[in-house]
C-alpha cells in the first residue's frame, strides 16, 4: 500500500515518535510506502510531501516538533479543498492517509472520510480535550512543564512576598491548569469551565494572608473567563477554524489581583515553552503506540476510525465519535481541586 501521512493543528511533543511508528511499522512490518505531506492540510492540498523511510526517520523518538511542519490550515476554507486532497492522493496513487491532529485536523479528517476519502486518525493535543480517548499524548508533557515552572515560581514567590499568577494553555478545557495547579499545589485555579468571580479568587488569597501564608499561587487557563458582566477581556483575533486568539488573562489578574488585594503580583505566560521540546516517556510510549494501531487499522482497511486509548489499551473509534464533544473537566474535578485553594 501507499500511505500518506500529516500532522496538522498547533504542535506537540510526541508527533514525531507517531510519524515514527508509523514508517517504522508501515514499511518493516507491511511493506507499505508512507508519504509524509507538509504543513497539515496544505499538504495534500498543495501537493506538498517527501517520501518517509525507515532511514530518514531515525532518531526523531525523543525530538519534539514534527519533522512535517503543521499548520492550521483548513481545506474546507478553500474553494474546492476537499476535491483537491482527492485529485492528490490519487495523483500520488495513495491508498490512504493518516491525520494526526486535534478538533480541527481531526474534524476536517471526518468530513473527508464522510465524502468518501479513506482516512485514520491519531488525537493529538497538549490540551487533552478531544473526545473518544482517555488521554491524548502531550498532555503528560505539557503538565510536567508547567509544574516545573509552578515549582520555580513558589520559591521567588515566597521570597518576595507575592503573588504570582501562572497562565498555562487551554482554550476550551482547564485540564493542564488543573493537573499542573494540583501537581504545583497552587492556591487557585481557574478554568475555562468555571467563570470565576474575581472576589472570591481575592477572598482566597486574603484568607491565606490571614493564615500567616504571605505568597500565593493562582494558575489560570487561557481560556478562563470571569463570570459574566463582571471584568473584561481582550479578544485578539481568530484563525482559519474561527478559534479566538487567547492570551492575556494572566496580566488582566495581575493587575486586578494586584489592586484589589494591595500585594505585589506578577503574571508567569507560559505560552508555547508547555509545546516545545521532548517529550516525556509517558507522551513517547502512547504517541507510539497510537501511531502503530493506526498502520495496523490502516493494513486492514478501517477507514474513517481513530486510534484512542481506552483505560490501557489502545482502540479503534469512528472518527466521528471523537470530535463529536469537546471532553473538558467535570464539575466533580473541579471541586475535588477546590478543597485545596486558598
Ligand atoms: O491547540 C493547542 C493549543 O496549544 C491551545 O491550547 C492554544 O490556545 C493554541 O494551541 C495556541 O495556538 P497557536 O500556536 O496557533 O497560537
Amino acid at each position: 500500500m501507499r500511505v500518506g501521512v500529516l500532522t496538522g493543528g498547533g504542535d506537540c511533543p510526541g508527533l514525531n515518535a507517531v510519524i515514527r511508528a508509523i514508517v517504522r511499522k508501515g514499511i518493516d512490518r507491511y511493506g507499505h510506502a508512507i508519504v509524509g505531506f507538509r504543513d497539515g492540510w496544505r499538504g495534500p492540498l498543495e501537493n506538498a510531501y517527501t517520501e518517509l523511510t525507515i532511514e530518514s526517520t531515525r532518531g526523531i523518538l525523543p525530538r519534539g516538533g514534527t519533522i512535517l511542519g503543521s499548520s492550521r490550515t483548513n481545506p474546507f476554507k478553500r474553494d474546492g479543498g476537499a476535491e483537491q486532497i482527492r485529485e492528490n492522493l490519487r495523483g500520488l496513487h495513495l491508498d490512504g492517509l493518516i491525520a494526526i491532529g486535534g478538533e480541527d485536523t481531526l474534524g476536517a479528517a471526518c468530513k473527508l472520510s464522510e465524502m468518501g476519502i479513506n482516512v485514520v486518525g491519531v488525537p493529538k493535543t497538549i490540551d487533552n480535550d478531544l473526545g473518544a480517548t482517555d488521554l491524548t499524548f502531550g498532555f503528560d508533557t505539557a503538565v510536567q512543564v508547567a509544574s516545573d515552572a509552578i515549582d520555580r515560581l513558589h520559591t521567588t514567590a515566597e521570597s518576595h512576598h507575592r503573588i504570582m499568577i501562572v497562565e498555562v494553555m487551554g482554550r476550551h478545557a482547564g485540564w493542564i491548569a488543573l493537573h499542573s495547579g494540583l501537581a504545583g499545589g497552587a492556591d487557585v485555579i481557574l478554568i475555562p469551565e468555571r467563570p470565576f468571580d474575581i472576589e472570591e479568587v481575592v477572598r482566597l488569597i486574603q484568607r491565606r494572608h490571614a493564615r500567616g501564608r504571605y505568597f500565593s499561587i493562582v494558575v489560570a487557563a487561557e481560556g478562563a473567563t470571569p463570570k459574566a458582566g463582571t471584568l473584561e477581556v481582550m479578544s485578539q483575533g481568530t484563525d482559519e477554524f474561527g478559534h479566538e486568539r487567547l492570551g492575556g488573562i494572566g496580566y488582566l489578574l495581575e493587575r486586578e489581583i494586584g489592586e484589589r488585594t494591595g500585594f505585589d503580583s506578577r503574571a508567569t505566560v507560559l505560552g508555547h515553552i508547555q509545546r516545545g521540546g521532548t517529550p516525556t516517556a509517558f507522551d513517547r510510549v502512547l504517541a507510539t503506540r497510537l501511531g502503530a494501531a493506526a498502520i495496523d487499522a490502516v493494513s486492514e482497511g478501517k477507514w474513517g476510525q481513530m486510534a484512542a486509548l481506552r483505560s490501557t489499551r489502545i482502540e479503534m473509534v469512528p472518527l466521528g465519535e471523537a470530535v463529536a464533544e469537546l471532553k473538558t473537566v467535570p464539575p466533580e474535578e473541579y471541586e475535588a481541586a477546590e478543597a485545596f485553594f486558598g
